[in-house]
């Protein structure tokens, strides 16, 4: 008789915990996939119809500018843009580059060295402020990609 009960309360619990499986499978169903940490989704959640929406935000030029910038820039210049790291701060440098034409921009991340030795004013001043530090190269970026880069700092820096 005592080992029947054994078996019975035995039996219980594999039912009791079988069934704490299940729900906690059913749970994980119908909650949201993992937590919402995606900038876009949580924009999007909190944009508003006012004309104004965050979305635009995330074009596809932004995004393809936040991703080259993490991957090339970031080493070296700070993800929030205002604070100097190994490079400096780059909120703000489009202006910084506005008495030139655009190109000098895309030239200067293409070979920094080059535009230095040529003289050209701006490079000149950096470098003065942040030499013996060299910046890399980037030959392999394109005007389009370069461009995707300057919306994501101007975006970010403000
Ligand atoms: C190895 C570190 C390093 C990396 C990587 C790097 N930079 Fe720089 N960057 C610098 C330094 C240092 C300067 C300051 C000038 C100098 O010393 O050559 C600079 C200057 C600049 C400037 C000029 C800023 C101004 O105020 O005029 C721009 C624009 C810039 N970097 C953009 C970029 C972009 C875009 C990338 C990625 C594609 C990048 N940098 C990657 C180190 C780096």
């Amino acid at each position: 008789m005592e080992k029947l009960k054994i078996l019975n309360s035995i039996i219980n619990l594999s039912w009791l915990s079988l069934l704490m499986v299940i729900s906690m499978l059913a749970l994980s169903f119908f909650l949201p996939e993992g937590e919402i940490t995606d900038e876009k989704d949580t924009l999007e959640m909190t944009s508003t119809d006012n004309g104004e929406s965050p979305i635009d935000l995330f074009s596809a030029e932004f995004k393809e500018g936040k991703k080259i910038f993490y991957s090339n820039c970031a080493s070296c210049h700070n993800r929030n843009m205002v604070d100097d790291m190994t490079g400096p701060a780059l909120a703000g440098v489009i202006e910084k580059w506005s008495d030139y034409p655009r190109s000098d921009l895309y030239d200067w991340i293409r070979n920094s060295q080059k535009m230095i030795q040529e003289d050209h004013p701006r490079a000149q001043e950096i470098w003065r402020d942040w030499k013996p530090v060299v910046m890399n190269n980037f030959a392999n970026l394109t005007d389009e990609k370069i461009e995707s880069v300057l919306v994501y700092i101007e975006k970010v820096g403000g």
